[in-house]
């Protein structure tokens, strides 16, 4: 991603959704939006900016205290919400209005050539997120030159283990439950059928 998007100066700053909050609608409501933007990522830049002042971590960027927090038992709440704001601006702009389709020409070749074909990549994005347990993310990821899909679970994220992620979808509950209830393969196959934006991860691929 690049650094407009994620970089945040202390204290940090819940950026602006990439869309209105109905462009995504029907697949992802206002209502949802409303929840997920306006309360569940906001919660977490607030909590972070509290949780960093006066420690070691004020005025660092958001990837400096993640990096610095990852896998450290007496950090987890610094880690937990530096990465859920992360990840949040990540998965915003993992969607946009009218996404889906086909990727653009150099994405689709690495997709191919990681996956054999789009449907085969979109398929193991969906079986990850539905075989995630419990709260978590499934990512497509840049490791070792490869293409891969991954899922973390709670606010764990590729970063933190030398991937490099291109896109993202959230499967916690908050992301889908007041449009799908419990049918989080219905979320997930909308989001990646009609949503999805392979623009942005031919850009963190680049
Ligand atoms: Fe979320």
């Amino acid at each position: 991603m690049s650094d407009d998007k994620t970089k945040s100066a202390s204290p940090h700053v819940l950026p602006s959704l990439p869309y209105a909050d109905t462009a995504l609608a029907p697949v992802i409501s206002a209502q949802t939006i409303g929840f997920h933007y306006g309360k569940h990522h906001r919660g977490y830049v607030d909590n972070l900016n509290k949780l960093v002042a006066g420690t070691e971590f004020a005025g660092l960027p958001l990837e400096k205290i993640i990096a610095g927090t990852a896998g450290k038992a007496d950090k987890t709440a610094f880690f937990n919400n530096a990465a859920q704001t992360w990840n949040h601006t990540f998965y915003w702009n993992s969607l946009r209005p009218k996404g889906g389709g086909e990727p653009p020409a150099a994405l689709k070749q690495r997709i191919e050539a990681s996956f054999g074909d789009l449907d085969s990549c979109k398929k193991e994005l969906a079986a990850a997120a539905m075989a995630q347990f419990g709260s978590g993310w499934a990512w497509l990821v840049l490791d070792g030159g490869k293409l891969k899909v991954v899922k973390t679970g709670n606010a764990d994220m590729p970063l933190t283990t030398g991937m490099k992620p291109l896109l993202t979808i959230d499967v916690w509950e908050h992301a889908y439950y007041l449009d799908y209830q419990n049918r989080r393969a219905d979320y997930v196959n909308a989001v990646l059928d009609t949503l999805i934006n392979w623009h942005f991860a031919a850009e963190n691929l680049a």
